[in-house]
């Protein structure tokens, strides 16, 4: 498998505070990678990175092509989906609205409607919701839309932002068993940040532990799952 987005020396700040510290990692296309780490250690920040919503320096690169000369629209019309922390669907849209929006870039309004069926077959929870405004959804199912939406850019690559947060654990086994579906089935790439280790190293097959701003172990998931001395020091469980 090649690398579909490739990061190197990212140095990341917020006015003069320097959150990264010189980043490197490598996404092999098709695959799931994990970037985990505690609170405050610059998981958000590489993602922001990514998708150039911060003042950055270093090399990220998308299928080749340099990323940071490109605004946020361009990054949606190349393929790259982002479902922040905090999910940010639109709360007094119903969940059809939601998704139609997540395909606004989109010029093919024929396949978008055959898309949003796709989508409610992955999450059935959201199809009878359909009509209901996406603020009185639970919050699992806000972090099910949040992907949805997501989805609906046809992305190849979707990086998710602590999609756990909040939720209890079978709903978000439930969650992760889709994304793994999606994955397998749909060939996107994923990259999940996650402060839930344990999960998400049984969902992907790559990762990173990120430690204020500098990756402190990379390798295989299971590598990284079977290493009990890596899983107490960085990991917590
Ligand atoms: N808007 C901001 N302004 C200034 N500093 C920030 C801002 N956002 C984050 N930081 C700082 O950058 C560092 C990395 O934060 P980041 O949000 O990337 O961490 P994180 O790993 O996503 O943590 P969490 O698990 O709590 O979401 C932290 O020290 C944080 O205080
Ligand atoms: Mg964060």
């Amino acid at each position: 498998m090649s690398d579909i987005l490739e990061v190197r020396e990212l140095r990341a700040y917020y006015g003069q505070v320097q959150a990264l510290h010189g980043i490197d990692l490598s996404l092999r296309e098709g695959s799931v990678t994990t970037l985990l780490g505690a609170n405050g250690a610059g998981k958000t920040t590489t993602l922001r990175s990514i998708c150039n919503m911060i003042r950055f320096t270093g090399a990220i690169r998308f299928d080749g092509i340099e990323l940071s000369t490109r605004s946020t629209e361009k990054l949606v019309r190349l393929g790259i989906a982002h479902v922040p922390q905090g999910r940010g669907t639109f709360t007094r849209m119903t969940v059809e609205e939601n998704l139609r929006l997540g395909a606004i870039s989109r010029n093919d309004e024929r396949a978008v409607t055959g898309d949003i069926d796709r989508m409610y077959a992955h999450f059935p929870k959201l199809k009878e919701r359909r009509s209901q405004q996406a603020g009185t959804l639970s919050g699992g199912e806000q972090q099910m839309l949040a992907v949805a939406r997501a989805l609906m850019l046809r992305p190849r690559l979707m990086l998710l932002d602590e999609p756990s947060f909040g939720l209890a654990p079978l709903i978000v086994r439930d969650l992760f068993g889709i994304l793994a579906k999606i994955n397998r089935e749909d060939k996107v790439t994923i990259m999940v940040v996650e402060q839930n280790a344990e999960l998400a190293l049984e969902l992907a097959s790559d990762a990173y532990v990120i430690e204020t701003g500098r990756i402190v172990m990379s390798g295989p998931a299971a590598e990284i799952s079977n290493n009990e001395d890596i899983r107490k020091s960085y990991l917590g469980y």
